[in-house]
């Protein structure tokens, strides 16, 4: 798993200044709430005093409070408040807990889960701009968690073969033929635009079918995606004019479990009476895709492209695995081994930008990261 990247921790609405919310990511606990002035804030969970969780506790006067002792932390992550030594007393600067730039997009928050400055930081991609046209484009929200690893869910996003094979509703099993089409390199992703075979008529129901039904010979199909906030968009346009775009980020929970957070758009059927019938489909797919996902083998992508027989239809999933490569390859990726070695007597926290600037002053220990790769 990759720091140094946004992961989407929680939709905006379930960061609240009343109740600290705990959320796992990358393997870590983080808690979430909101300040004073309503800044949604991500700290690390474990209080440095013993070791509660502070997403147990409570908010008060916009910072977090321990629910084992009481101590209190503001949104920067230092200890405001020791109730034991009494108001006044004076805190030292190592009574501090990690704390995650966030930032609000897409009805998401999400945290930089690294120690970037903010200066190094890369950006959020913008992959959706079409959220903000809720009048050309309705939309309904769909958020899954998968017993997978989020390497291997999110190349079953990208992968193209297998819609043919595993969905009901878009797959043309009559002609699984993929054109071989060039993909456009992005910084820290890519692109491809494929047309596809449409599905049988009979194979799309309710009332996209209806909409659909006649001689439509083919999809064009766009996929992108980005390992700098792990998203990517998929929009099929299914007749001039007449598309939709599925929106995802991905949150790796820990190395077996994955988190999705997205929304579909469409510019047809635009009343709210047809969001139910797009809910469901996404549901649909959402148990076709698990099915097989859940139960690969090895659980984790294997470290080389020859542990596979990979063909030139894998070629969005290849470009995945050495974007995730290049990310991981600059000092980015968690050194599971060591980590799990150690875990069980110390505590460990991704490293925030504050410990840049001052890495000594830290209770917890800086994750473990394997080495930077000597080239690429
Ligand atoms: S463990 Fe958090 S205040 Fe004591
Ligand atoms: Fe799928």
């Amino acid at each position: 798993m990759l720091i140094n990247n946004w992961y989407v921790a929680a939709w905006s609405h379930e960061v609240t200044r009343g109740q600290p919310r705990q959320v796992r990511m990358l393997g870590f606990d983080f808690v979430l709430f909101r300040d004073g002035q309503g800044r949604a804030v991500c700290l690390s969970d474990v209080c440095v005093h013993r070791g509660a969780s502070l997403g147990r506790g409570v908010v008060a006067n916009g910072c977090v409070a321990c629910p084992y002792h009481g101590w209190q932390f503001d949104g920067t992550g230092n200890c405001v408040l020791i109730p034991s030594l009494g108001e006044g007393a004076s805190i030292p600067r190592r009574v501090r807990v990690d704390s995650y730039p966030t930032l609000e997009r897409y009805g998401w928050v999400w945290c930089f889960l690294g120690d970037l400055p903010e200066a190094e930081r890369p950006a959020i991609p913008e992959l959706f701009p079409e959220y903000d046209d809720p009048a050309g484009w309705a939309r309904v929200p769909y958020h899954f968690d998968a017993k997978a690893n989020w390497m291997r869910f999110e190349e079953n996003s990208l992968d193209t073969a297998h819609v043919n094979f595993v969905h009901r509703q878009f797959g043309s099993r009559r002609n699984p033929k993929l054109e071989a089409t060039p993909i456009e390199h992005r910084e820290y992703g890519a692109k491809v635009s494929r047309v596809k075979p449409a599905p049988a008529p009979d194979q799309k129901t309710g009332e996209l079918g209806k909409l659909l039904a006649g001689d439509r010979k083919s999809t064009q199909v766009e996929l992108e995606f980005s390992v700098i906030g792990l998203c990517h968009r998929i929009q099929p346009t299914f007749r001039e004019g007449m598309s939709q775009i599925n929106f995802t980020a991905r949150t790796p929970v820990d190395p077996q479990l994955s988190r999705a957070f997205g929304w579909q758009a469409r510019n047809y059927l635009k009343e709210p009476q047809h969001d139910a019938e797009r809910i469901a489909a996404i549901e649909l797919a959402v148990r076709e895709d698990l099915s097989v996902v859940e139960h690969v083998q090895p659980p984790l992508t294997p470290p080389s492209l020859s542990d596979e027989f990979l063909v030139e239809t894998d070629s969005m999933e290849v470009a995945f695995r050495k974007a995730c490569a290049r990310w991981a390859g600059r000092g980015n990726e968690i050194d599971q081994e060591a980590l799990q070695r150690e875990r069980h007597n110390h505590v460990f926290a991704i490293p925030s930008p504050a410990r840049r600037e001052d890495p000594k002053n830290w209770v917890h220990r800086p994750v473990p990261l394997r080495p930077t790769a000597s080239h690429g």
